[in-house]
């Protein structure tokens, strides 16, 4: 008996250090300890050992169990150890690899055109002022100087609501607004959504957006409405870029021009970005007519003024080369990601 004890003894403990992992020490731990196991199948025969002899037998079976039980613990404790290890070496993290970029939203070519218009005006001491999209047609048209029959009131150009309101054509009718307000001097720009019932094409959209100019104080003249536009479009094109003032008419300016600056493309040469003629044209622009000063409370014998309008998004297919007008409403991510 003590020697099948030894026995049992040396074999767990080879079989004990055997074990590589807790499921395989889990089996060893069964196989002698189990209700199957070789220790218990020993004591199962103590029922065949003399009685003067089982307390010592017995005892001896206990501490063949107790040692190989400690056994297994302490290996259990070395294994479990070792997982940890593992476990702990498989999910370090490397901090010094690149982290992944998380997509975040971009700014719309649109608001970087709007935003960049806006720094130049505020730079120059401007404020930004908004007005309503839902506009009179006192202030779109009559109060600009546009009479009853003139063809912007076309049904073809404006959304009407009813005979007198209509969605603006223009965000010009802000200046009669703020003009009648009487506060003087005015110097602001105001952007925003304009609408008008053209058809979609590359270049036209029943929807767009401009940005008004104003100026209103004593002794402006069409000196600081050059100056003031020339600065504008070296800021926003490059300090190379020249301009040309061309006579135009607005209902509402007297005298009126269109400015057109010199290709940033080509610098002036001609290329098919200026359709060879080395200009582009950006804005409208004139003096504000007395008569429009009149209607909207203001002297025109003390005060003068100038006003523009830019196109926002002609601003940006320019500056970022886009050649259809209907990628800057379709949002199309791929495009978005691009600026
Ligand atoms: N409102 C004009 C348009 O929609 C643009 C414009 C031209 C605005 C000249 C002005 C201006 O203030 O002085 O075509």
């Amino acid at each position: 008996m003590k020697n099948k004890l030894q026995e049992i003894r040396e074999n767990a403990i080879e079989q004990i250090r055997q074990s590589d992992a807790l499921e395989k020490l889990n089996d060893v731990r069964v196989s002698f300890l189990g209700k199957k196991g070789e220790l218990t199948a020993v004591l199962k025969g103590m029922k065949d050992v003399a009685p003067e002899d089982r307390p010592l037998v017995g005892q001896m079976v206990n501490d063949t169990r107790a040692f190989i039980e400690e056994a297994i613990e302490e290996t259990k404790k070395k294994l479990e150890a070792k997982a940890l290890e593992a476990q702990l070496a498989a999910e370090v993290i490397d901090v010094t690899l690149p982290a992944k970029k998380n997509n975040v939203g971009h700014r719309h070519p649109n608001t970087i055109a709007l935003e960049e218009v806006e720094r130049i005006f505020i730079g120059m001491g401007y404020e930004v002022i908004e007005g309503p999209e839902i506009e009179y047609d006192l202030y779109n048209f009559e109060k600009l100087n546009i009479p009853a029959n003139h063809p912007a009131k076309d049904e073809q150009d404006t959304f009407y609501i009813n005979k007198d309101i209509v969605l603006r054509t223009q965000t010009s009718p802000v200046q009669a607004r703020i003009m009648e307000k009487g506060k003087l001097p005015i110097r602001m720009i105001s952007p925003g959504r304009v609408f008008r019932s053209d058809e979609v094409d590359a270049t036209h959209s029943p929807s767009f957006h401009q940005i008004e100019g104003l100026i209103i104080d004593k002794n402006i003249t069409f000196a600081d409405l050059k100056g003031t536009l020339e600065e504008f479009a070296k800021e926003l094109f490059g300090p190379e870029t020249k301009t040309k003032f061309r006579p135009h008419h607005f209902p509402f300016t007297e005298p009126s021009a269109e400015v057109d600056v010199s290709c940033f493309k080509c610098g002036g040469k001609g290329c098919r970005f200026c359709k060879g003629s080395g200009w582009i044209e950006i804005l409208g622009c004139g003096m504000v007519h007395p008569h429009v000063l009149e209607m909207c409370g203001i002297d025109p014998e003390e005060y003068t003024g100038f006003a523009f309008g830019v196109g926002l998004e002609r601003i940006a297919l320019l500056k970022y080369e886009i050649d259809d007008m209907r990628l800057l409403y379709e949002n199309d991510i791929r495009f978005l990601k691009q600026f």
